[in-house]
């Protein structure tokens, strides 16, 4: 069976990047070691208690019966609702004993390369600050409640946590032919913004839609955006929106499904066969889809954010 990583290639120190290898440039600050990790995590007040509250009551509210059924036990496992900006050592214990997991303190950006080398010994790098009231209801970097509300809950699965440090191996791959933008979309399609067939409708498991307030009812109800089953080969060629809902979700069958998908596919084919820019438009259906909603694009229609236009 093909394998996502290279085999030879070692985590257990950070590898060497090489020098035809294109990735941002981001400038280490002076107090950060190579692995970009915090020194401690932040220390939150009462008023950023009282935020990371209300983001997480207002989600409570929207996320039942919308959320991935993994994700809503994986709060309850981890206890998340007990209030407060979680301390990342308790959380890690959790987590460790669960699926071997933790989860560190890093500043807002950190470079690829040792974003998937975290991922890869199966560490999660999360933002080491929390949203103010005036970036309330959106903020375009990950703060801590989009990481850890967002991401962490999805890690207490056995099989995403596998799929996750396999995502952070492939990364290696993927900097090694120059396609970190393909790779970039699978994660976007699914650890971000990807939805669930469950026994009782299209639920949603991506931390993009999970961690706003607007997007569970949008991905998961809305008439306007296309939701089409997840194909790896056409999710790594189709282009994707930072700072708006999503024109098309991608839907998995199950975390088995997913894996098995990303682990059997020849990544170095795929890799050799792909033009660097992406081939698809976001809101594009293709012949080979197996579409299960195709939508309106009224919401992009009408202008997207900014425009007034009702997402639901
Ligand atoms: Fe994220």
């Amino acid at each position: 069976m093909a394998s996502l990583a290279q085999s030879e290639t070692d985590f257990s120190a950070l590898p060497e990047l090489s020098e035809d290898i294109f990735t941002a440039p981001l400038k280490r600050p002076d107090h950060l070691g190579l692995d970009w990790v915090e020194p401690a995590q932040a220390d939150y007040g009462a008023e950023d208690d009282a935020i990371w509250d209300e983001l997480f009551a207002r989600q409570l509210g929207v996320l039942p019966g919308r959320a991935a059924s993994a994700f809503m036990e994986g709060l309850d496992k981890l206890d998340l609702a007990r209030g407060g900006v979680p301390d990342f050592g308790r959380l890690s214990e959790e987590l460790d004993a669960l699926t071997g997991w933790s989860v560190v303190p890093v500043p807002m950006l950190i470079p690829d390369h040792v974003f998937f080398w975290h991922l890869a010994n199966r560490r999660f790098p999360a933002g080491n600050f929390i949203r103010t009231r005036e970036t309330f209801d959106y903020i375009q970097e990950p703060d801590v409640f989009h990481d850890v509300f967002g991401h962490v809950p999805m890690l207490t699965d056995p099989v995403f946590a596998d799929y996750m440090q396999e995502y952070g191996r492939a990364g290696w791959k993927a900097m090694r032919y120059n396609r970190l933008k393909a790779l970039g979309a699978l994660y976007w399609y699914t650890v971000e913004f990807g939805l669930i067939e469950e026994a009782n409708g299209i639920k949603a498991y991506g931390a993009g839609i999970l961690s706003g307030p607007t997007e569970a009812k949008f991905a998961v109800e809305a008439q306007s955006p296309n939701r089409i089953m997840l194909n790896v080969d056409r999710v790594m060629r189709t282009d994707y929106v930072i700072s708006d809902l999503q024109p098309t979700y991608f839907v998995i069958e199950s975390f088995e499904d997913l894996f098995r998908q990303t682990v059997e596919r020849d990544f170095d084919r795929l890799y050799r066969s792909l033009a660097p820019a992406f081939t698809y438009a976001n809101s594009a259906v293709i012949d080979v889809d197996n579409v299960v909603h195709r939508g309106t694009q009224e919401y992009l229609l009408r202008g997207g954010r900014g425009s007034g236009a009702p997402a639901v």
